[in-house]
């Protein structure tokens, strides 16, 4: 007797093949002479119909519970499979009443309803489905990065800095003061207020300066971890807690080297999915995207992404203006609707906006020549806007100290400059949002809706 993911069970084409399925029961049909039950373990997108014969059948087999069935598989003569589970033994692991069970069978749940069941969120098809394709965008993504040299690395949640600059760091100590141990020895180490480090220490905003550490020694690598930040925009593309990919290259030409990595990355991942996971993508087209997601996604592998440098989007824009709500002006930064303009103008192919003035970005974005703007790049994709930030960074020495001493950082950041004075190369890199890479993939139309447990500006329950 073997005990096989419903995912495995549902390939056996092999009549009187013995079988142990466990899973939770999706739909239930109660005939005179016969009950069909579907059951699914969260392994695949389709469920095991199972038969169960009058004397097996009993009322605690309902919609939700939990069930572990044994028997044999028979070619069925109904439609939608080609074999089913003739169960010669049942039992329910755990019962469900179904009155009580907030989602109902078949019924197609409104997305903000079951948000608000989050631990129960995971039993709906959707959200199941976005699970499995979330796994395989990870996946993918790891893929690609160790096919094309890059070193995974794990950058720290904790830290001293705040990469962007834009204060919105949250920061850490230890709730409960009374633990920090008295240091008797040190004075000054014993002033009030106690920390348990001794420097202000912040969640991540991103991991780009100990990335830049590491490829000063190995020249390509990645992160891929969690990222915080304070972010007061409650929308439905900005999360509190998020997952970001990371990119850092040394020896780079120019920003182009940082386009092209950018470019396959997202090429590879959309080709992956098809490739492995792509009945739940289907079934993201059919029940849960706008009706040409899929076309549009299609487009984005198809064709070369367009480069528009910042000063060119800003004159496109201000042709729009006359009847356009949202003015822009050079020295502004793209706000959602110019970057969706930008995209739909492009025939919904992604557009990478490069050069962006100088002020509008951090400090470590290295200058072009006009001094004006910087060498970086915002991948803009339909709907969602902004997918990818990166630049190339500044790695010369006078200008960068120059840069730190402007926006009074030089003394948290001298180990940064460090990096300037010993074997200095040029480099680049970016960070992908990995929710927003799904919110576009999939179409899904709320950020909140692509990760298991969404933490944003006063939601962060569970
Ligand atoms: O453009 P950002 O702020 O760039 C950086 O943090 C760089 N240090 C990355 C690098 O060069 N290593 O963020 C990168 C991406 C954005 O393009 C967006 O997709 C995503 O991270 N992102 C968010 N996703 C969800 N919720 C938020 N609050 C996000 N903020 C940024
Ligand atoms: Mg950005």
């Amino acid at each position: 007797l073997i005990r096989n993911t419903i995912k495995d069970i549902l390939k056996c084409k092999q009549s009187d093949a013995t079988v142990n399925a466990t899973g939770w029961v999706k739909t239930l049909q109660v005939h005179k002479n016969v009950t069909f039950i579907k059951v699914n373990d969260g392994s695949s997108l389709s469920s095991l119909q199972v038969i169960i014969p009058p004397e097996l059948n009993n009322n605690e087999i309902t919609f939700g519970s939990s069930v572990s069935v044994e028997g044999k598989m028979i070619e069925s003569p109904g439609q939608g499979q080609d074999y089913e589970l003739l169960a010669e033994k049942i039992s329910v692991c755990g019962t469900c009443n179904p009155e009580e069970f907030p989602f109902q069978s078949r019924n197609k749940i409104p997305v903000e309803y079951v948000r608000d069941y989050l631990h129960l969120r995971p039993r709906t098809n959707f959200f199941s489905s976005l699970l499995r394709l979330r796994n395989a965008t990870t996946n993918a993504i790891h893929k690609y990065f160790q096919e094309n040299d890059f070193l995974f690395i794990h950058t720290p949640i904790l830290t001293s800095n705040d990469c962007e600059g834009g204060g919105e760091v949250f920061s850490v100590e230890p709730h409960n003061k009374d633990l920090i141990p008295e240091l008797s020895d040190s004075e000054e180490e014993n002033k009030t207020p106690k920390l348990f480090f001794r420097n202000p220490a912040n969640l991540t905003v991103s991991g780009q300066l100990h990335l830049e550490i590491i490829t000063g020694a190995i020249s390509r690598c990645y992160n891929f971890g969690p990222t915080f930040r304070a972010d007061m925009s409650v929308d439905r593309t900005h999360l509190a807690e998020f997952y970001m990919v990371e990119a850092e290259m040394a020896f780079t030409k120019s920003l182009e080297d940082v386009l092209e990595v950018i470019e396959s990355l997202v090429k590879f991942t959309i080709r992956e999915l098809q490739n492995t996971c792509d009945d739940d993508l289907q079934f993201y087209y059919k029940y849960v995207a706008p009706k040409d997601q899929q076309k549009t996604v299609q487009t984005a592998l198809d064709k070369a992404f367009t480069r528009i440098p910042y000063t060119d989007a800003v004159k496109i824009l201000e042709k729009k203006n006359k009847k356009f709500e949202f003015k822009i002006r050079w020295g502004e930064d793209l706000k959602r609707e110019h970057e969706r303009y930008l995209v739909k103008y492009n025939n919904d192919i992604p557009v990478f906006v490069t050069d962006f003035p100088a002020a509008i970005k951090p400090f470590y974005a290295r200058d072009n020549d006009d001094t004006q703007t910087v060498s970086s790049v915002d991948l803009l994709v339909p709907e969602v806007g902004e997918l990818v930030g990166g630049t190339m960074r500044e790695e010369r020495y006078d200008v960068l100290k120059n840069k730190l001493q402007q926006h009074e950082l030089l003394e948290n950041l001298n180990w940064y400059l460090d990096l300037r004075k010993f074997g200095s190369v040029p480099h680049g890199g970016f960070g992908l949002g990995f929710e927003r890479m799904l919110q576009f993939i999939l179409g899904i139309n709320n950020i909140r809706d692509t990760i298991p447990f969404p933490r944003s500006s006063k939601h962060c329950k569970l």
